[in-house]
Formats: structure tokens, C-alpha cells, sequence
């Protein structure tokens, strides 16, 4: 059962400019303006084509980047303010990230078992039932602690270390849980398997996952709300099923006319943007001008114009 029904975690009017180069600088705007607001116990997946920032919105919620402008709020708590290195671990007790790359997540030279001693000694954890517990959220994420516990991590598969990283956050009790392309990594048989554990760990613990995706029909298999981003924006957010069935800015509507086949995966190097699309969203903002972002019902608003 969620632990309550405030907002676990609250994002409002997040930017970030990225700029490179030194004597001719360039301008990146990642992410513009995007708000939306994660309920404990509840799954968020974050759509959108590559390069759309997505990645760069769970940077800046697990403090490996600083927004240009905008502020998150965990239990209320300005994450700009958490500074102090007693809060910051305390911050990554609760709040954790598996990226597309796990193997640069864990320190190649310790064992697992080693990982997880850490865990309990530099989190301060209890100590009782320690080796049962980690036995436990092995065998939860459907890893063999026998086989597990004496390995290094270059001696695992990617979805093993996903599946490890799962069963560190269950173990830690994590709030907030980005997870960025999570099952790229894992196998057919092991996917609707982890799927449905972090489903279930949401629904018992009050976990919440932003889950970041390419995948819309996974989105629409696993997730209670839908943020949907297109070129730094979040253009359309809502509830899962009614963005689904009534999706209104042009590139979501594109989105979901363009992807007819269950469990079909966008290809990164296919072309998303048909000029078309580029168009009609221009379109689209010009003839709402004024509107900027409006709730069209309940839990579900669209980007209507840039303002
Ligand atoms: N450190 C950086 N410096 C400069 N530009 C960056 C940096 N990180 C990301 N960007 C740019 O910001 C934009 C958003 O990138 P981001 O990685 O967030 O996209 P994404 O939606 O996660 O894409 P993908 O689906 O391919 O993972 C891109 O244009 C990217 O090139
Ligand atoms: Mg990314």
C-alpha cells in the first residue's frame, strides 16, 4: 500500500541548458519547463524519441546534474538544498537510478556479496538477519544467491545486473526508483518476470518507478501515468489509459499511429521525425497560441503552445 498520498517526489518547471565548446559556445536546451508529480506506489513511464531528454530529466532528479532552472521536491524537500554529505546519502538511501549502462554502476574489482556489505555498512542498516534478507530480494529479482554472491560483476550479464540493482534498491527500501531503458538489457524470459516485480514491489512497498522507455506498449502494459516528451517538453501527461485513448498533441498522436505492432521496439537509428510531424506540431502551437499547458480533463494535460 503507498505509504501516503502526498507527492512522493515533485518536479516544477525543470530546465536544463547543456553548453559546449569554450570560445564558440553552444547551447543544448535537454529539458524545458517540465513539471509532473510522482505519487508513491505508482509507475510513470517517460516516452519520447532519442534525444529528447529523457535521461537528462533522471540525471537532474538523482543529482548527477544541476538543473538551469527549475526545482524538484522529494517529501516536499528542496533537492537543490540537499547538500550536506550526510543528506545527500540519506537522498540515495531513498532515491536511486538503473541506467542503460549497469555495468558502470558497480565497482568492478568487489564481489556481490561485497556489494551488498556495503550496502549494510555504509547505510547504517541493521545488521540481524542481514545474509536472509539479501537471500531474500536475490531470489525476488529470480537470482541464484549460490551462484550470485561469489561473482564479479564483469562474470554477469547486463540483465543479471539489472536484476541486482533491483534487488539492492528492494533491499535499501527505496522510494523513488528511475529506471532508464531498464529491460533493453534483459531477455524475453526474464522481462514480463522483472516487469511484474517491480509492478508488484510498487503496489507492496510504495516504491515508484519513473520508467524510462522507448517501448510504448510497455508503457502502456506497466505504467499508472504517461509523460510523453518531445524535444525537451513534456507535451503530453496523464493518466495511462486516457493519454492512450485520447492522445491530442500531434506528436503523440504520431507516436501511437506510428507503432500498430505489440511489442515493437523503436529503432534508434530509424528516423522518428518525419517533417511531417515537425510541421503539424508548429501548427498545432500556432493556432493554440496563448494556451500554453491545459488540463483537458481530469489528470490528463497537453502542451498546446509554447505561450
Ligand atoms: N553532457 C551533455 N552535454 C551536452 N549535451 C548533452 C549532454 N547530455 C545530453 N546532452 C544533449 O541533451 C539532449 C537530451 O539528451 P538525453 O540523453 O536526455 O536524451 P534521451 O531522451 O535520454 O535520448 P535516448 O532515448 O537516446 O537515450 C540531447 O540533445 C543530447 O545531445
Ligand atoms: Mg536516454
Amino acid at each position: 500500500m503507498p505509504k501516503n498520498n502526498e507527492n512522493m517526489m515533485s518536479v516544477k518547471g525543470l530546465t536544463k541548458v547543456f553548453k559546449s565548446g569554450v570560445f564558440k559556445p553552444q547551447y543544448t536546451v535537454a529539458v524545458k519547463d517540465v513539471s509532473f508529480d510522482i505519487k508513491p506506489g505508482t509507475i510513470l513511464s517517460l516516452i519520447g524519441e532519442s534525444g529528447s531528454g529523457k535521461t537528462t530529466i533522471g540525471k537532474l532528479i538523482l543529482k548527477l546534474l544541476k538543473p538551469t532552472a527549475g526545482q524538484i521536491y522529494y517529501k516536499n524537500k528542496d533537492v537543490a538544498q540537499i547538500n550536506d554529505k550526510k543528506e545527500v546519502k540519506e537522498y540515495y538511501k531513498k532515491v536511486q537510478g538503473i541506467f542503460q549502462d549497469p555495468f558502470a554502476t558497480f565497482n568492478p574489482l568487489y564481489r556481490v556479496d561485497r556489494i551488498f556489505e556495503i550496502i549494510f555498512s555504509s547505510f547504517g542498516y541493521d545488521q540481524t538477519n542481514k545474509e536472509e534478507r539479501i537471500h531474500k530480494v536475490l531470489n525476488d529479482v529470480n537470482l541464484n544467491p549460490g551462484r550470485i554472491l561469489g561473482k564479479f560483476p564483469h562474470q554477469l550479464s547486463g540483465g543479471q545486473l539489472q536484476r541486482l540493482l533491483i534487488a539492492r534498491a528492494l533491499l535499501m527500501d527505496v522510494d523513488v526508483l528511475i529506471a532508464d531503458e531498464l529491460i533493453s538489457m534483459l531477455d524475453a524470459s526474464t522481462r514480463i518476470g522483472v516487469l511484474n516485480l517491480l509492478v508488484d514491489l510498487c503496489k507492496e512497498n510504495g516504491m515508484s518507478v519513473l520508467f524510462i522507455t522507448h517501448d510504448l506498449n510497455l508503457g502502456y502494459y506497466i505504467s499508472d501515468y504517461t509523460l510523453i516528451m518531445y524535444k525537451g517538453r513534456l507535451v503530453e501527461k496523464g493518466d495511462t489509459k486516457k493519454v492512450y485513448q485520447n492522445p491530442i498533441h500531434p506528436y503523440t498522436k504520431m507516436l501511437f499511429n506510428s507503432v500498430p505492432d505489440i511489442g515493437r521496439r523503436w529503432d534508434k537509428e530509424e528516423e522518428f521525425l518525419p517533417e511531417q510531424v515537425v510541421d503539424d506540431v508548429r501548427k498545432f502551437y500556432a493556432t493554440n497560441q496563448g494556451r500554453g499547458i491545459e488540463e483537458i480533463e481530469e489528470e490528463h494535460s497537453v502542451l498546446f503552445s509554447l505561450k
